[in-house]
């Protein structure tokens, strides 16, 4: 039997060698749209600018999303456990203002505890198992400053859709784990994603007060 620490290690590792194994092309990773998710751009475009702001994109990817961000005047830090996504991301933005950082959910830096203005989770919590997803959400919910905002976009199914291997779409009630981090729900947003397993592609907003 894993204890926790094996099983985070052995989840989040699984990603190091698909990134390893791509390009700046983001061939082999199905979950790269290799631009900016549409729910969070819709969602920004309702914004104000994020002048003097601080946000940080979790479980970053390609860094689309915190490159969405830094285009719109936030200064923005970025995140990955996979050392090649973080390389990609250097590759593909060589310019970029974006604070690009390799490091692990699980571990933040106590430094970043309460210190972002805008948290974006895209797709990350849930590509974790079932039983780590509560500790994940704690810890991208700990990273939201006070008066600060969350937007997760993750897959929703119904219990009889619940997986065995990534991605571990999500019940939408087991999303309560950030109200219990001590944030309040401000909005649920939902588009249809997939025709199987039937599922949907939610965009939460969550503030801290
Ligand atoms: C499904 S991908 C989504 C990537 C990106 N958010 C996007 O939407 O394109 C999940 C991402 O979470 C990262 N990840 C997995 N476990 C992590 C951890 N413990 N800490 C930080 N990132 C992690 C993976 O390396 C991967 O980039």
């Amino acid at each position: 039997m894993m204890n926790d620490d094996d099983e985070i290690t052995a989840a989040s590792g699984f990603f190091e060698p698909m990134y390893a194994a791509s390009s700046a092309a983001g061939e082999g990773l199905p979950w790269a749209y290799m631009q900016a998710n549409g729910q969070f751009v819709e969602w920004l475009d309702g914004q104000a600018g994020g002048q003097n702001q601080r946000a940080m994109v979790t479980g970053c990817g390609l860094g689309d999303d915190a490159e969405e961000i830094a285009r719109r005047g936030w200064d923005v830090m970025a995140f990955d456990v996979s050392e090649s996504a973080i390389g990609l991301c250097l590759e593909r933005f060589p310019k970029s203002p974006v604070d690009y950082r390799i490091a692990d959910l699980f571990q933040p830096p106590d430094d970043w505890r309460g210190a972002f203005d805008l948290v974006f989770d895209n797709r990350t919590v849930q590509s974790l198992p079932y039983d780590l997803q509560p500790r994940a959400m704690a810890s991208v919910a700990s990273l939201v400053a006070s008066g600060g905002t969350l937007v997760v976009v993750t897959e929703i199914v119904a219990p009889e859709h619940l997986s065995q291997h990534p991605p571990y779409r999500m019940l939408a009630e087991s999303l309560t784990a950030y109200e219990d981090a001590g944030l309040g729900r401000q909005s649920w947003d939902e588009i249809p994603h997939r025709d199987d397993p039937p599922s949907r592609h939610a965009r939460v907003v969550y503030s801290r007060p």
